[in-house]
């Protein structure tokens, strides 16, 4: 392997033997400068962005899944078993194929079509569970038991929470390696929070690269859609999760209850952050202005960082002095409906060869002579 990107960090892995890594390239994102642009617009004295969104399954979740599956393979595991809203069953079903062995999803029962596709093209075997996600009860009993059953039957439960793999979860780490290595001086880091892993992960990552290196942990804020609340729950004491259904529409975050709220909550109390609620318009807005004013498409959940951050600077939470990261965690070419909703109409249209000329003429020629 000559580009080690995540697997760069071994040694701070729970993985015993480098033969055993089963890798399709994950990590070693970029952290991308957009200080020029929505940073000043925001007026922030920085603003950098993790691109999770490029890894090999277009999420943050490829990492998690080749830890995974390496952990599979070092112990000769029969397979994986887990819950997913579509990016963790997509990674699982990669890696899983990448190392010949198989995969069980139970998803929710509204996972994309595209996510769905990405699960099914690589052979992963799946099935949409209603409830899954939407209510905490159902959630979190579908969870128990394939957590239990995962390990009476010898397989790793493929389920993104320190809670459930705590081991496969450790690959979330290496995301705030890669940030501190790079850009060590950020005072405030925004993730998305789903069922709160990546949160979770971003702040033992800090907090080991701290211990380690004295590298200062930045100020975690997790922001999440008005409609999924089960972060604020957990702050105030409340880790059962929500009462009543969630109604954001945002793959990915739709979760009525934290996988780890724990974890979320000692992130958040410890870097001296907070959450962060914003609504789903708010962060297609997000989306819209990474797409038009950086060229970077992400599904809507990869846009609810940076909605968190625009919403904290226009707050005043954010200012001058702030030197901020968000990890933009999933990929656009995952939610088509929401391409389609930000370009609206503005369809190409058809023409004729015959009307290619004096197009040419009007946009190009007209415009450079300054008409
Ligand atoms: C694109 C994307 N972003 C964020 C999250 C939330 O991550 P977590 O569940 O670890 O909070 C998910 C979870 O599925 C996701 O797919």
């Amino acid at each position: 392997m000559t580009d080690r990107r995540m697997w760069k960090y071994f040694d701070r892995l729970p993985l015993e033997s480098e033969a055993n890594i089963v890798t399709l390239g994950e990590g070693g994102t970029p952290l991308l400068d957009a200080s020029a642009t929505i940073g000043a617009e925001i007026g922030v004295g920085s603003l950098v962005l993790k691109a999770e969104h490029l890894n090999p399954t277009g999420s943050f979740k490829a990492r998690i899944a080749s830890l995974a599956v390496s952990l599979l393979r070092e112990r000769s595991l029969a397979g994986l078993v887990g819950t997913s809203s579509g990016n963790g069953g997509a990674a699982g079903a990669a890696y899983a194929a990448a190392a010949g062995s198989r995969i069980v999803l139970f998803t929710l029962s509204d996972t994309l079509a595209m996510k769905r596709l990405e699960i099914s093209a690589v052979g992963g075997a799946a099935f949409r569970v209603d409830g899954v996600g939407h209510d905490a009860a159902s959630t979190r009993r579908v969870a128990d038991m394939i957590s239990s059953a995962a390990r009476a039957a010898n397989f790793y439960p493929m389920l993104t929470g320190y809670h459930y793999a705590p081991e496969a979860m450790a690959a979330v780490e290496t995301i705030a390696f890669e940030i501190a290595d790079e850009s060590p001086g950020l005072t405030e880091v925004y993730a998305p929070v789903g069922g709160g892993g990546l949160l979770t992960g971003l702040y033992r990552g800090f907090d080991r690269e701290r211990a380690e290196t004295g590298t200062a942990v930045p100020t975690l804020v997790g922001a999440h859609p008005e409609g999924a609340s089960a972060l604020p729950l957990a702050l105030a004491g409340d880790a059962s999760g929500m009462a009543t259904p969630v109604t954001s529409t945002v793959s990915g975050l739709q979760m009525a209850v934290l996988f780890d709220p724990e974890g979320a909550v000692s992130a958040l109390q410890s870097s001296g952050g907070r959450s962060r609620a914003v609504s789903d318009d708010e962060i297609w807005q997000a989306q819209h202005l990474l797409a038009t004013r950086c060229g970077i498409l992400v599904e809507p959940a990869g846009a609810t960082s940076l909605a968190g951050v625009i919403a904290d600077a226009r707050d005043g939470r954010l200012g001058s002095r702030s030197h901020v990261g968000a990890i933009l965690s999933g990929a656009g070419y995952k939610d088509t409906a929401s391409l389609a909703r930000m370009v609206g109409s503005a369809e190409p249209p058809v023409i004729s060869v015959t009307e290619v000329g004096g197009l040419l003429e009007n946009l190009l020629v007209s415009h450079e002579a300054g008409v």
